[in-house]
Order: structure tokens, then sequence, then C-alpha cells
């Protein structure tokens, strides 16, 4: 199986390469004219553990497989060289470079080159001390002159040296995005994929959690939290040998994507994160919180505002009166946004269902007399932003950007269209300067032209559906997938550097985009179409394994639920939606005044708290997939003065008895007070008021009542509590 290559020990020139966080620690052995050697990742090291395992106290592995050599071994990466020849024998071709970054993190650069032919990859490492978090990328570059196929590119490799490793990973589809799959590693090769083209988070996700001792737990445990930073097709495997000693390798997927690289041509994959806590799934998420909110995130450090999307309140029926109607809605009820979404455009073809006019980005008049500019003058009214929808990246046959640039789109040749949504719908070839131009100028021209526009919901509601470029000559045809990202990312890029401010809600019919690699030019994103609060829990909690609440949009909805066909009382709904980026996604005038001023005060209150959910630390309490008729998060303020708590029935069958889990993340000698939100029992409940020390709080929890004390013909399902504690 897999080959550990052992590396010279202990020789004269051996150079270590540490790279450390505060709580952990990578280290490399690169030597001049050997292959680069990995040592260790997980605890931190002492200076002598750096010695003795560089003088060879344990055996080092090669630290980016490459294929040839032994080509049983599974490669991190594989080429074709010009002459045909298939082996690649990188080895160290310098001595590590390092760069201090301005956001405080350090790049390490160690120069490989391969022993024969000119073809050279940099091994990159980005490391975040302080959050513990480190990326993982290699650069390429062909310094002959005949063409290198690339046709594996991994961005990171990591022996896991657990004793009984588990892995964590998300699975799904639209509308039920993020379910927990756990399971222990055995022999063999478990490979989690995406072959999307455009999107890639709805069946999986390109990120997991590795449990180094035994089932992964929340609060303890070593774990190594992997994340894939790239929007498109991605892949990570896991190959077990009999000894039971794993390998993980991620990156692109490479499926009928290998690389061209010409003479004096570069090829940098996207990065991977890596956190390693020994404190549980829950610490490996509150680091890629921080990292992200922090780092990664546009505009991370601010809140998200209060808002109403048109879409489940009015699908595709825009007009004057009704976006005025809604924005006064949402105004009374204190919201902070309005966002029109579908449906606002077209000329020739109007968008009156989801078969038409996508890339004809004018207004159409006939719904909007007074156009874009009277929407916004009636935000202005009624003192809320305004945020409208775009799919920027689709047309439809029925389109005049169809009709005028029918070569832009993805087709291939000598083949019938292949079209998606509405059965119209095409993806236009983000991988051609024409599209990225068109792009940028269209949302350039909407924010120039409209410069009140303070939020974009940014879709994309189709796969790749045919491989074929219409831009790409013959022989990059497999490029097609690759050249659509970096397109993709260079036209945000883009956006970007003009319109920083301009908030952009990330959708792809709903959570298909949640990875890192796009969140750097996002700031939150749509976590999916499914919004039954019920189902909402589970997609959530697992959503919540690597990316903040902030950055997770979650709406109230009217019932039955337009997915589920669920009714689940309102402040259910109310309370799972408060849990994330709290917004709105109903028609408020077929709600009832009781439910709007419900609705008002629950709004008041999420101010009050927004603050705690959005900056704060997340700890998970009680998971909805253990199946024990309850799932409970919590978040806690930096200073641990505040704390929200949320407790959530899930299983509503007669006698069952659903955890109330003990708390976590207080400062154990302080007394905090609870107040109960969105309180609806007929009298407050005997904790209302009451104070507790933290330590009390996290051995035994809060006992509160399981169901809603209510008059006959009141009463509820689905019981759910929202606590604030305040240090008194
Ligand atoms: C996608 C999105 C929805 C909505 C519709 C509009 O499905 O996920 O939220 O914007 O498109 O067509």
């Amino acid at each position: 199986m897999m080959l550990a290559a052992c590396l010279a020990q202990g020789s004269a020139q051996a150079a270590p390469v540490e790279i450390s966080t505060r709580n952990s620690a990578l280290l490399l052995e690169a030597t001049e004219g050997k292959p680069l050697a990995f040592l260790h990742y997980g605890s931190p090291l002492s200076a002598a553990d750096v010695k003795s395992l560089t003088d060879g106290a344990r055996s080092a592995t090669d630290s980016y497989p490459a294929y040839g050599n032994y080509p049983e071994n599974e490669p991190a990466m594989s080429v074709v060289m010009p002459d045909g020849n298939m082996t690649l024998d990188l080895v160290v071709a310098g001595p590590a470079a390092r760069s201090a970054e301005s956001d405080g993190s350090t790049i390490y650069r160690i120069p490989m080159k391969d022993r024969v032919y000119p073809y050279s990859v940099t091994a990159c490492y980005r490391v975040y001390p302080d959050d513990d978090l480190i990326e993982s990328w290699v650069e390429a570059v062909n310094n002959g002159k005949g063409n290198v196929k690339i046709m594996r590119y991994d961005s990171a490799y990591l022996p896991i040296t657990g004793r009984d490793v588990w892995m964590t990973s998300l699975y799904g589809g639209w509308a039920n995005e993020a379910r927990e799959a756990t399971e222990q590693l055995l022999p063999g090769v478990k490979e989690i994929t995406n072959t999307d083209g455009t999107r890639n988070g709805h069946y999986s996700r390109g990120e997991v959690m590795l449990s180094l001792d035994g089932r992964p737990q929340e609060r303890s445990g070593e774990v190594i939290g992997v994340a894939v930073e790239y929007p498109g097709n991605y892949k990570l495997r896991v190959v077990t040998d009999a000894g039971r000693r794993n390998r993980l390798y991620a990156g692109v997927n490479e499926r009928n994507s290998w690389k061209t690289l010409a003479k004096g041509e570069k090829f940098t994959t996207p990065p991977v994160a890596f956190v390693y806590s020994d404190k549980g799934m829950g610490e490996v998420s509150r680091r890629f919180h921080k990292w992200g909110r922090e780092r990664r995130m546009a505009h991370g450090t601010t809140p998200n505002p209060v808002l109403l999307n048109s879409w489940e309140g009015v699908y595709f029926d825009i007009n004057e009166p009704g976006m005025a109607q809604m924005m006064k809605d949402i105004a009374s009820m204190g919201g902070e946004l309005f966002v029109m979404d579908d449906g606002w455009f077209g000329g020739k073809y109007q968008r009156n269902t989801d078969n038409a006019a996508l890339g004809d980005w004018t207004v159409d008049t006939r719904k909007l007399p007074h156009g874009i500019n009277g929407l916004l003058d009636e935000a202005d009214r009624q003192g809320v932003k305004f945020g409208i929808w775009i799919e920027p990246e689709m047309t439809n046959s029925a389109s005049e950007l169809f009709e005028k640039h029918p070569d832009w789109t993805v087709q291939a040749v000598r083949r019938d269209t292949v079209k998606g949504r509405g059965g119209t719908q095409l993806v236009l070839d983000m991988g051609n300067p024409k599209v990225q131009d068109f792009v940028f100028n269209m949302v350039d021209t909407l924010l120039t032209r409209y410069p009140r526009i303070a939020y974009i919901k940014w879709d994309a509601n189709a796969p790749i559906m045919q491989h074929g470029s219409q831009y790409l000559p013959a022989d990059r045809q497999s490029e097609l997938y690759l050249s659509y990202h970096e397109g993709l990312l260079k036209t945000l890029k883009r956006i970007r550097a003009k319109y920083p401010d301009v908030m952009i809600q990330n959708c792809a019919s709903g959570g298909g985009r949640v990875n890192w690699g796009l969140m750097p030019y996002f700031d939150e994103f749509w976590t999916s179409d499914n919004t039954d609060a019920l189902q909402r829990i589970a997609m959530q909690y697992g959503t919540s394994y690597f990316f903040p609440a902030m950055a997770m949009g979650s709406h109230i909805s009217a019932v039955p639920n337009h997915t589920t066909y669920r009714s689940v009382p309102l402040k259910f709904r109310v309370d799972v939606a408060m849990s994330g980026r709290l917004g709105m996604e109903i028609q408020p005038k077929d709600m009832s005044e009781a439910d709007k001023e419900f609705c008002r005060k629950a709004i008041a209150s999420y101010k009050e708290i927004r603050d705690v959910v959005q900056l704060g630390d997340l700890y998970r309490l009680q998971s909805p997939f253990d199946g024990k008729g309850a799932a409970s998060i919590m978040y806690v303020a930096p200073a641990k003065d505040k704390a929200v708590y949320y407790w959530w029935r899930t299983d509503n069958n007669y006698g069952t008895v659903p955890q109330r889990p003990a708390l976590d993340g207080l400062d154990p000698d302080a007394t905090y007070r609870v107040t109960e939100l969105n309180a609806i029992d007929n009298q407050p409940i005997p904790l209302e008021g009451k104070s507790f020390s933290g330590k009390y709080l996290m051995s035994n929890g809060l006992e509160f009542p399981v169901s809603h004390s209510l008059d006959w013909g009141k009463r509820v399902d689905y019981a759910s509590r929202v606590f604030l504690l305040e240090k008194q």
C-alpha cells in the first residue's frame, strides 16, 4: 500500500521546518535533494520533540507523494511529461522561504523539483497562529519546452496518525443540506466528492472532522478539521491501510479535469485549511468561525441586518405596490433591510416564471413603472435598506442575451443543448473573459446606476449540465471546470475591489455554495431553500461545524411550509431563525396582527442578542442527529458576560422525555441571571429572573418545562425555549 518512504535520518543537512500555532504544530523536514518529509501534525512540540523527531525517532513519510516510482501508492500529484513519462520524482530544491503577511499570518514556501525534468512544485503553508489554522496548497511550474499534463493535483496530503480515527462529514441534497455522517475509518478508501460543476454544497460538503481517538466528541478528544477552500468540484479521500494508518488527500476533484501546463505556465491549487484541537469538535468549529469572521469573510466582524426577502412571500409576482407594502411591513416589525428576489427584470422576454430572461438585467417597467429608483425612494421613506436578487452566471435560451451570444454558454460541440431549470436555463462559461466582463459590467452598472443598493443576493441555480466550453480550444476542454471557477473568482475579486462595502449573499438553490473558497467575497449565505424550522435545526447544526451563525441566513416563513408542508408554531419558527442571521421570508400582509406583534418583539430581542449570536462563540450542547428528542446550542460573548441558550424539542411523541443538556462555555465563577426570550406560557416559568453560577449551569443545566402552558385551543406542539443569560 502506501509507501512510508524512509528518508535520510539525522543527516548533516537535515532542515526541520516547524510550522506552529498556539495549540498545534506541523513538522516537516526539507533536506535538499531528498523528498520533503512529513514528521508530525497535531499537538504542539517542545524543542526536544523537534530534535528527536528530526533525528529519526520516528520514520518520516513523503509529505507530497507523487505518482510513478512506486505506482501502487496513492499519489497527491501525477503528471505526464512531454515525452510521455508518467513518473514524477520530487525532491527539495532549496531552503524554505518564510514571509510575514500583513494580516499576521506567515507563508512558508518549500521549493521542490523533479530530479530530472524541468518541472517544479512549491509546497506552500500559510499559518494563522492565533487561530490554530494552517492552510496548505501547491504551485506547479513547467520550466521546460513541451507541455506537461497534470492529471492529479491535490492541495494537501496529511498522514493521520491517530489510534482509532473516525470521520464526520456532511451530506444531503437540495433542501436537505448538511446532514451529519459519522463513521470509523476502516481499511479501504473513503471519498467525498463533488461533481456539480458550478456549486458544491448540496450533496456533500468539502469539509470533514477527523477524530483521532474514537467517536467524535463535542467537548473532548483530538480532532482535525479540514476544509477545502474552493467553490468548484472538490475531492477529499482517506486511504486507510491494513495497519489502520490513514492518509488524507484533499483538493480539487481531478475527474475529467486534467490541466495542461505549457512552457513557463504556473498552476496554483486552492488552499485547504486545517485546524487541530485536543478539545473536541466544538473547539475546531469555534476556531473556524473566528478565523472565518476575522480573516475570510467580507465584513465578518460587523453583524448582519435583519431582513425580509420577497421570495416565499410573492415568488415571481413582483410589482410596485407589492414591494412597497413588504417594505412598510418589515420596517414596522423592526427589520432593517428588504430584498427583492427573482422576477424584477426582463425586456423582450419577461421573467414571470423560471423559464426566461436570465441575462437580461434591465428592470421590467411593466411591473415596476418607477424602476429601481422608485423602490429605493420607497425604502428610504420606510427607513430600510434595499437589496436585489441576481443570478449573473446564468442565462435562458429564451433571453436576449442568448440570442446575441449563444457562444457564451457551456455547450459541447455537435451535441444537443442540455437545459436546466424551467427547461431553458443555461450556464454562461465563466472561463471566457468576455463573459467575465459581462458579469462584472452587469454588477457594476447596477451598483453605479443605483448606489443606494446595499445588498445583492447572488444566486446560481444550475450545475454544469454538459461538458463543453465554446471558449477553450479543443486540447484544453478538460479545463472547463477549472477555468470556470478561476473566472468566477477573478470576477468576484474585481467586483469586491470596486465595491468593498456592498453586502452580498451567496446563494445557489439554497445552500449549494456554502464553502470557504467563496466567502471572502460574501457576507453570508442562504443556508437552504427549505425554511421548515424543524428540518432547519439539523441543517443549521451541520452547517455550524465549519461556518459561523452570522453567515447563516435563517428566515421565519409561513406555514404550512412551502417545502415540507409541515406546520410548526410561530414561536418555534422564530426561535430557530433567531439562532442564525435572523430574517423573514413570508408575506407579512397574510400574518395576523398578533403574529406580527410577536415577530416585532422577537426582532427587538434579537437586536439585543445579535452581537452574541453573530460574533460570539458557539457551543453545541445537544445534537439533533443523536435522536434524543431535542437539540440545543448556545452562544457566549467573548467576555463571557452574556450568553444565549437555545433549546428545541425535535421529537413530539407523547411520553418521551427530551434532553435538557448542561450548558457550556460560561465563566464557572460568574453568576448569571436567566431571562426567557419569546416567552409564550400563560405565566412566567419558575426559572424567570433567577440567578445561577456558571459552574452550576455547566453541570446541571436549566430545568425548564419541556412543553408550553397555554389555554386550551392555543396549545402548540414542538416546544422551544430561548434564554438570555446575563452576568450579574
Ligand atoms: C433559488 C434560491 C431562492 C430564490 C429562487 C429564485 O432557488 O435559492 O431563494 O431566490 O432561486 O428563483
